[in-house]
């Protein structure tokens, strides 16, 4: 693909000597008529030359296909670094930036959730009796807290009144139960846990564990009369008591304080608790406010989860920071989707993972494009559906960024140009210290040259994005994580200079001439199979378009005395509709040999996380061993090319060693 994505970039360049040569001869015959310029066609007839010699017309083809999108960005990147510069030297905290954003516009709807709304003003009050209360009952600045509950309009200013008397919040995901559970409330320390009545069970299984926690059940206005966890406090009904005021008493936080703490799942183990601070939490809706655009006009449509980065920082930060209003859901719903964002005139609405997927899944319907959303945020959009679901959903623009949680490494997709993640120009990209660097594409480790630094990759060679921590630029620092062993493993030194200091992303992505960047795999993901790499996220997307948007994931697993892995593809078909000879046609044409999963595992049920990723580990484990699982299996016979039931007599003749492959 590469090599003919070069001959492409061959004939483009041709063109483009063609068409600078008669741009020069018409601006000669031109001055020629005008007769009045001979020394300017002398110097244009230089400089052209001057251009087309080496390689440096390269560079002005580049610029003239680019210089539209790097001005566009140059002017994103600059407001938001010059704004962020500001509210630094001035101070500024998303309490503070919270009190100007709603004296402005106290009586606008700053949450909405079905039929619940708090305004900015409710919303203020509302915090304010939260920082009343958490401080009469002796909680103290740098104190964290826990906050367990499902997405409610007030849910951000719980965590927004605990920082108006500065204590962090530990944003924990609801669908954590027992250890895990356990385990985050400990790395992060919390001295106490706010837990929501629809989370009480959850917390009443662990509660003999935690005893020493004081606990804080909030009930839902719609169900303030749900029963109260014995040893909580009925946080809702003894807010009612506390004055509105704001607190005049506090000693301001600093930009660069630590504001809450979102837990990232990380490819393994237990999840760790990144550090947000202020800046941060400043910077990430600024940023993308600006890169879409935006005005406090516009309406936000944010049904995803509060307790992770995109719903909770990147989508209620438009309303915390900015001022739109954020329209919310408890858990997001493919069908209700457009619907939704159509109901409550939203213009702008989020994605996350494979969400766009979904809602390619439900059948077509007057709502596809019975809405006003313009621009649609997010991460994860599938190259191979882009176009589909572009045209389908009538969305002009499509905001795709990437960006992890604790990273300092942001790429946004500024000119919707299709399957990018983002783009960095190539003619400057010195001032925003973005690198891909050669690595093993199968373990992740980074590749150094004999004076012991690290090998940029040219255009179309697969890399691992690191990005350069500056502790000086909010927007390139990296707050690491609650335990700082994890913060240190992140880290790359000796990158491009003795001594520098970057942030390993653990993505390998590729990036084009034009400097557009395209994801490839996570590290880890690709494997190896008869000497070639291939890349799980590739086939998945390629595998998922063959069988109807199901959910999909590839994997490689081991085959005793074989090099490298085989693929293995799980494909979710509650509906029982796959056809196994069409999906076999299908791959013998859309991917190379050593790329077709040569196992196939049958899923009654989606295998997701609750980000929307689907689950990897657990698969590999049980492999294509029929014993281990009840799901059927499949074995793609080398000479039929079709996909056999994998039996306990196949499977021993795989693994000994019998079966041709
Ligand atoms: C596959 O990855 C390995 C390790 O990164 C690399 O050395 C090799 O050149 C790659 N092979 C191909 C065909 O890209
Ligand atoms: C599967 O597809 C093939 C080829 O399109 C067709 O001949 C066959 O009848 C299908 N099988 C089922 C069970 O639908």
């Amino acid at each position: 693909m590469s090599a003919k994505t070069e001959v492409r970039f061959k004939e483009a360049e041709e063109q483009k000597l063609t068409i600078l040569t008669s741009i020069g001869v018409i601006i000669a015959v031109l001055s020629w008529l005008a007769y009045g310029y001979p020394i300017i066609v002398g110097l244009l007839a230089i400089t052209a030359v001057y251009l087309m010699t080496g390689d440096r017309y390269q560079w002005v083809y580049i610029w003239i296909k680019t210089y539209k999108r790097d001005t566009i960005g140059l002017r994103v990147l600059l407001a938001t670094m010059f704004r962020i510069w500001v509210w630094e030297r001035r101070g500024v905290t998303v309490v503070t930036r919270w009190a100007e954003v709603a004296k402005m516009r106290p009586d606008k709807k700053a949450f909405v959730m079905g039929d619940r709304c708090l305004t900015f003003r409710e919303g203020d009050e509302f915090s304010n009796r939260i920082a009343w209360y958490f401080r009469c009952q002796g909680f103290k600045t740098g104190e964290v807290i826990a906050l367990f509950m499902e997405t409610q309009p007030e849910y951000v200013f719980i965590w927004l009144g605990l920082a108006k008397i500065r204590v962090t919040t530990a944003l924990v995901n609801t669908n954590l139960r027992g250890a895990q559970l356990i385990h985050c409330l400990k790395i992060a320390a919390c001295k106490a846990v706010v837990f929501g009545d629809e989370m009480a069970g959850a917390i009443n299984e662990i509660q003999h564990e935690i005893r020493d926690i004081p606990l804080f059940q909030f009930n839902s206005p719609d169900r303030h009369s749900a029963p109260i966890l014995q040893g909580a406090a009925p946080l809702a009904t003894e807010l009612v008591e506390m004055s509105s005021d704001a607190l005049t008493d506090v000693d301001p936080a600093k930009p660069r304080d630590t504001l809450m703490y979102i837990y990232t799942s990380g490819t393994t183990g237990f999840p760790k608790a990144a550090i947000i601070t202020n800046i941060r939490y400043l910077l990430i809706p600024l940023g993308v406010h600006n890169s879409g655009r935006l005005t406090a006009r516009d309406v936000i449509y944010d049904p995803l989860p509060l307790h992770h980065t995109a719903g909770g920082v990147l989508g209620a930060g438009q309303c915390l920071i900015l001022g739109c209003t954020v329209v919310l859901r408890k858990k997001f719903s493919a069908s209700n989707y457009w619907s939704d964002a159509a109901k409550y005139g939203c213009t702008v609405s989020q994605y996350i993972g494979e969400i766009c997927r979904y809602l390619l899944t439900v059948p077509k319907g007057p709502h596809d494009r019975a809405h006003n959303v313009k621009v649609i945020v997010g991460n994860g959009l599938r190259p191979q559906i882009w176009q589909e679901f572009v045209d389908r959903f009538g969305v002009e623009r499509v905001l795709e960024f990437y960006g992890a949680t604790e990273g300092n490494s942001n790429l946004v997709n500024l000119d919707s140009k299709m399957g990018a993640i983002g783009f960095l120009s190539r003619l400057v990209s010195s001032i925003y210290p973005l690198t891909l660097v050669k690595c093993d594409e199968i373990t992740g480790d980074i590749l150094r040259d004999e004076n012991g630094r690290c090998i940029t990759c040219g255009p179309h060679e697969p890399g691992l994005l690191l990005g350069k921590i500056d502790p000086k630029k909010a927007i390139l620092t990296f707050s690491g994580y609650a335990d700082k062993t994890a913060s240190e493993k992140k880290m790359v030194r000796n990158v491009k200079v003795e001594n520098d200091c970057y942030f390993n992303t653990g993505d390998i992505l590729v990036m084009d001439h034009y400097g557009y960047f395209y994801f490839k795999d996570r590290t880890g993901d690709t494997f190896r199979w008869r000497g070639e790499n291939v890349s799980t996220a590739e086939v998945e997307g390629v595998i998922s378009n063959l069988v109807g948007l199901k959910d999909t994931v590839v994997y490689g697993v081991t085959i005793p005395n074989m090099e490298g892995k085989a693929g293995m593809a799980a494909i979710a078909d509650p509906d029982n509709k796959l056809n196994l000879t069409e999906l076999a046609k299908g791959l013998t044409s859309a991917l190379p040999a050593y790329a077709r999963p040569l196992f196939l595992r049958i899923l009654p049920e989606p295998p997701l996380t609750a980000t929307f990723k689907l689950k990897k580990k657990e698969l590999i484990e049980q492999s294509y061993n029929p014993s281990l699982n009840s799901d059927p299996i499949y074995f793609l016979d080398q000479k039929t090319e079709s996909y056999v039931p994998v039996s306990e007599k196949l499977y021993n003749d795989i693994v000994q060693g019998n079966v041709k492959l």
